[in-house]
């Protein structure tokens, strides 16, 4: 039997070149070595405001954008969270066996409410159980992200192992995949912050649905560091995070790489990563736009039901497994 990969994103802001290459791109090369599914969270969408409108038109562009990556459908489940009732049932039952500690110790929690104050929402907090339902609803043994979903990943592997332990085994406990290269990609605004949907700095993120001039502007304008040489030096987040996206997007060394900026100034370095990204970007786009209606439908509905299939089965063991029984 293969093993198995459960991973998501959510169809809210715009989805980045951090999203592709931290994680879309591993599910992409992972595919065919496991038995995947790739969710679309709008449960987890909902967790800040949403216009319902524009929630449905990004859960639908973003299942486009799934499968113009390059994930094949007849390999790998495609589905929306939303379609699946077990992920919000599961989530309940993993509630109660989640302490209060816990979910105050997420570092993305703590973030999130620190910048709203007043109005943080239960939805919010409670955001890393449902991620955890997602998980072990389908008995993922890996889960591909971007490093700043590793704590997530972390509090779902207690979480499995305590039910494991006290209402008899039932769970796998997943492993994170994060990437030695790309696993956070920067803001090209503030190299000290992730590449976010969520940046009030619009240019800090290279969206993959930007057009060429928006791409050419926002790499032209990108912080630099002092210096002058274009080498990978953690010390220069900057550059460091330009090079690593050339370095993903073109497949070459890092050697390669600086040998070929070698004597070469920034404006160089930014002006070839644009072209660069335009290219990536080009066939992508065509490929989103290519997509039609009746055979997205078809997909979904497919997705569903076989996403479905799989997570009646975890649910029903985890009813018996508590006890939790009606009429017979
Ligand atoms: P999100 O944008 O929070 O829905 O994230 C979807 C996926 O992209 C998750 O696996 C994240 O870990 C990953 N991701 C988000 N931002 C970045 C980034 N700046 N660099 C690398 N991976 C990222
Ligand atoms: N929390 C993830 C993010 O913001 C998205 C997510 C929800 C997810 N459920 C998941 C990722 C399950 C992997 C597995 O990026």
């Amino acid at each position: 039997m293969k093993k198995r990969i459960l991973s998501g994103v959510q169809p809210s802001g715009n989805i980045h070149l951090g999203n592709y290459l931290g994680a879309l791109r591993n599910w992409v090369a992972l595919q065919h070595e496991y038995e995947s599914f790739f969710c679309i969270v709008n449960l987890h969408a909902i967790t800040v405001p949403q216009d319902p409108a524009e929630l449905a038109a990004k859960t639908r562009e973003l299942a486009r954008i799934y499968l113009a990556v390059g994930i094949d459908p007849k390999v790998s489940t495609i589905f929306v969270q939303s379609d699946v009732s077990q992920h919000a049932e599961l989530a309940w039952v993993l509630n109660c066996i989640t302490r209060m500690s816990e979910l105050e110790r997420m570092t993305q929690f703590k973030e999130k409410a620190r910048r709203q104050r007043e109005n943080v929402g239960v939805g919010i907090f409670d955001y890393p159980v449902l991620m955890a339902a997602d998980i072990l609803l389908y008995q993922a043994d890996l889960v591909p992200v971007g490093e700043d979903q590793k704590q997530h990943l972390e509090l779902t592997r207690d979480l499995a192992e305590r039910f494991n332990r006290d209402y008899g085994e039932t769970f796998r406990v997943p492993e994170p995949f994060i990437p030695p290269v790309g696993a956070r990609i920067m803001s090209l605004s503030d190299p000290t912050k992730k590449m976010s949907k969520s940046d009030e700095d619009e240019r800090g993120a290279i969206g993959l649905l930007d057009d060429p001039d928006t791409v050419r502007n926002k790499f032209r304008r990108a912080v630099t560091d002092s210096g002058m040489e274009i080498r990978f030096d953690q010390r220069r987040p900057a550059i460091h995070n330009l090079l690593t996206i050339y370095q993903l997007l073109t497949g070459q060394t890092r050697e390669e790489i600086e040998a070929h900026f070698s004597g070469r100034g920034y404006a160089q370095l930014k002006s070839e990563l644009a072209e660069v990204t335009i290219e990536f970007l080009r066939p992508l786009q065509e490929r989103i736009r290519a997509v039609g209606d009746d055979e997205l439908n078809r997909l979904l509905a497919e997705g569903a039901e076989r996403a479905r299939s799989i997570a009646a089965e975890t649910y029903r063991l985890v009813k018996e497994r508590m006890g939790l029984v009606g009429a017979r």
